[in-house]
């Protein structure tokens, strides 16, 4: 059985990059940052959906996502600037929750990661406005399909030829940075013994972008 180190960590972000790398080097799951991400609107309704969690920053203390900015949980976000979320790896027996205030990411980052994405992503990310009603899914995939042809899909070894000019980051694409001022780290026990650690820390907002995070403080909670 996994047991958290004794004394406990001071920071828990390095313990979950560990984790994080684990997963993914086993090699077991198609996508070891998959993160159940909850927002709410202004009436405090939830909503949860899952998306990858595609970097961590141990230094500052914050999870980026990507997303459309117009989606449902754009819109959430933009009425209610806060957003919880919950790893699981059923192999590892940890559950890892995350909470705190969101903010964009800066653009610059925006535009970095857009452009290492696959080109059918980012075509996509053209013709598709997230969580918008669909009234013919046919028409949408014929557009797709249209647009992949007209701009020039993935170059592969069978068609090393396509390809076509650099598709930039529309505006309303772009990514969220979940600031952590509350992390729960939890570990499958014997006899439902899980071990629970709820980590909390201040933080006070610097600028646009970025929270400056006061120490940690840890507390067990009991199973
Ligand atoms: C494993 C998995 C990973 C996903 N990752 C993302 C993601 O990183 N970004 C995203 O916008 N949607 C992602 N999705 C789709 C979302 O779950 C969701 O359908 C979409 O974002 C629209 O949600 P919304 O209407 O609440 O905004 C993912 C879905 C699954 C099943």
């Amino acid at each position: 059985m996994r047991t958290l180190p004794r004394p406990l960590p001071k920071d828990p972000l390095p313990l979950l990059e560990q984790w994080l790398a684990a997963v993914a080097a086993s090699g077991q799951l198609r996508n070891p940052n998959t993160m159940a991400l909850a927002t709410a609107d202004a009436q405090g309704r939830p909503a949860v959906r899952m998306v990858l969690l595609k970097h961590l920053s141990v230094a500052a203390g914050f999870a980026v996502f990507y997303t459309h900015y117009g989606s449902r949980k754009g819109r959430e976000l933009d009425a209610n600037a806060r957003a919880a979320g919950a790893l699981y790896w059923e192999e590892l027996g940890v559950q890892v929750r995350l909470e705190g205030p969101v903010v964009r990411s800066p653009e610059a980052e925006s535009d970095a990661y857009f452009a290492t994405r696959p080109r059918g992503s980012r075509i996509n990310a053209l013709v598709s406005q997230q969580s918008s009603p669909l009234e013919d899914f046919d028409a949408f995939l014929r557009t797709m399909r249209e647009t992949v042809e007209e701009l020039g899909a993935e170059p592969t070894e069978a068609s090393p030829e396509a390809g076509g000019p650099a598709i930039g980051r529309p505006a309303y694409w772009g990514g969220y940075r979940l600031w952590l001022e509350g992390v729960e780290l939890w570990l499958e026990g014997i006899d439902r013994c899980h071990e629970r650690v709820r980590y909390e820390r201040t933080l006070t907002r610097d600028d646009a972008w970025t929270f400056c995070g006061g120490a940690w403080r840890s507390q067990r909670l009991q199973p």
